[in-house]
């Protein structure tokens, strides 16, 4: 389902931990999230990025993000960190359930750096219930590991690792420390989360994925037809063209972000036709139900996709 949107205002912003903006946006309406959620912000016109929440989960009305400045981005970070100001009005999305957090009868949370965000909201829940866990909280030094203060606040089932103080450090040696039976929830650099792919089943383990598929991009696929609305004007999406083109061409209400089909932004709700998924989001089964598709990079199979974006006048 596509998220719903917001208008809200910033009502706070302050630099955390020498590179993190912690950003809080609130409006009345806003729901509740819950740990691993995402939203989408709009900094600007045709700049959106997603955020993971990283305030308090079940409280509505104010949602809060931390963003790591990244010198060599896209301009997400950069626009958090020099031109977001409280006092701005900002149009949010959300909140998306990324990452959920599933039953287990224990808990093995990896963070590595900034991947602290939906982390440490997932230990402070399951602390909250009570839940065994361990999390592990890697970072280059600690002058840039943000939330130190919560994270100890959690005590013995968080163990913090500095690595420029603990260079023998290993993660095998953590993955060993929980039974088979946990599951690993881990958010942080690729190297980190491919070396737990070597050490974790994948019926264990839930990451968060900030790359595309290999070849996602690589077949451009041929021409559909896309229709806005049961009764809406019908478009055709030429060979190569993405539909999020098409879709924004005429004029439909679609946020994006990534334009690879791994942050959710762009999610449309699919009323008639057979999509071609080709985002790395959808489960096999979510695929299957075809719901929903990501415009960014999905296609069609049939003919003809009907989207639930009516266009207006
Ligand atoms: S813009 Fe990110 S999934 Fe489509």
């Amino acid at each position: 389902m596509t998220p719903r949107r917001y208008d809200a205002v910033v009502t706070a912003h302050e630099k955390i931990a020498g590179d993190v903006a912690l950003v809080s946006v609130a409006a009345p309406d806003l729901p509740a999230w819950q740990p691993g959620d995402h939203a989408d912000l709009e900094l600007s016109p045709g700049l959106v990025r997603q955020y993971s929440f990283c305030g308090t989960p079940g409280v509505p009305g104010v949602w809060t993000f931390a963003v790591r400045l990244r010198p060599g981005g896209t301009g997400g970070s950069q626009h958090v960190h020099t031109r977001l100001a409280v006092g701005d009005q900002v149009r949010v999305a959300g909140p998306k359930a990324m990452f959920p957090l599933a039953d287990a009868p224990s808990y093995l949370l990896v963070a590595g750096g900034i991947g602290v965000t939906p982390i440490l909201t997932m230990a402070e829940h399951l602390a909250s219930r009570g839940k065994t866990f361990l999390l592990l909280y890697v970072g280059s030094t600690s002058a840039r590991m943000p939330f130190l203060e919560r994270v100890a606040a959690l005590g013995e089932s968080a163990l913090v690792v500095d690595r420029s103080q603990t260079p023998g450090f290993t993660l095998p040696a953590i993955v060993e420390r929980v039974p088979d039976t946990a599951l690993v929830y881990a958010c942080g650099p690729a190297r980190m989360l491919d070396e737990l792919r070597g050490l974790v089943g994948a019926e264990r383990l839930r990451t968060e994925s900030f790359a595309s598929s290999p070849g996602v991009l690589s077949d451009a696929g041929g021409s559909f037809e896309v229709q806005f609305g049961i009764d809406g004007p019908v478009r055709q999406v030429p060979a190569g063209t993405p539909m999020l083109d098409v879709l924004l061409d005429a004029g439909a209400d679609v946020m994006w972000s990534c334009r690879e089909g791994t942050c959710g932004t762009c999610e449309t709700t699919l009323l008639k036709g057979e999509a071609d998924h080709r985002d790395d989001i959808l489960t096999p089964d979510e695929k299957a139900a075809q719901n929903c598709v990501f415009p960014c990079v999905s296609r069609a199979l049939s003919e003809r996709l009907v989207v639930d974006l009516p266009l207006e006048g």
